[in-house]
């Protein structure tokens, strides 16, 4: 039996219209360098064998961006395949590259707004999980107390927060059941709950949280302090 491989798979097509720079949130720049460049350099230096980003078709920053990264040479290949959400991204690049993964090797997927990876979360995910039979994901255990809200911004209810857990990525799935999972589900915003619904358990190992995914503006400075430490 060869031994499994992994791959990363970048959905990075989306527009971040909460942050509202004017230009695509994976495309700013943060601590010297685009969000999507800081991803794309971690999974470069990992234990990855191959990584594939997918932007939109229309996608007019990804070539400068990949011009002035020599050193992702051989390591990395841009999908022009965007979907009208995240979740047909990452279907539509796993299509497109068939021809060249096996069923049983991992994928692992990650957000190209989660900058703050680093290469021993991605050693971690894999250490934990490279027996699993189901697969898994990073996730932040939850700290506050949770509020359920109402439809007048009050209190309906207290959540007990103690089985809770963040989703973060990366999620790692093999490549054939993760495929399979996406086409039957429809607009997830992560893997893991399309694997869910085939009646499996995703196992959750803790990410960091520095890995958080930039959203809103008054992330910004909170992604350059990890960034930048
Ligand atoms: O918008 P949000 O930050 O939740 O998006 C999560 C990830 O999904 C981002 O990396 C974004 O670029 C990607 N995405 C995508 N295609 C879309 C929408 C979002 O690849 N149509």
């Amino acid at each position: 039996m060869n031994p499994p491989r992994y791959f990363g798979l970048i959905p990075a097509a989306g527009i971040g219209a909460r942050l509202g720079v004017g230009i695509p949130k994976q495309y700013m720049p943060l601590a010297g360098k685009p969000m999507l460049a800081h991803v794309l350099d971690t999974f470069a230096a990992a234990v990855i064998a191959h990584t594939f980003v997918v932007v939109s078709a229309e996608d007019g920053y990804i070539h400068d961006l990949v011009a002035a990264a020599p050193h992702w040479s051989g390591r990395i290949t841009i999908l022009f395949r965007g979907g009208e959400n995240r979740h047909a991204s990452v279907l539509n690049g796993l299509q497109a590259i068939r021809a060249q993964l096996g069923d049983d090797d991992w994928m692992l997927v990650h957000d190209a707004a989660r900058p703050g990876l680093t290469g021993v979360l991605i050693e971690n995910l894999i250490r934990v999980l490279q027996n699993d039979d189901v697969g898994g994901l990073l996730a932040l255990p939850m700290v506050d107390t949770l509020k359920r809200s109402d439809q007048n911004g009050r209190v309906a209810q207290t959540v007990e927060r103690s089985a809770l857990w963040a989703a973060q990525t990366p999620q790692m799935f093999r490549y054939g059941l993760l495929v399979q999972a996406l086409t039957q589900a429809t607009a997830l915003t992560d893997e893991a709950g399309a694997i869910e619904m085939l009646g499996l358990q995703p196992r959750l190992i803790e990410g960091s949280p520095r890995n958080f995914k930039v959203t809103l503006p008054h992330d910004v400075a909170l992604a350059e302090m990890f960034l930048r430490s």
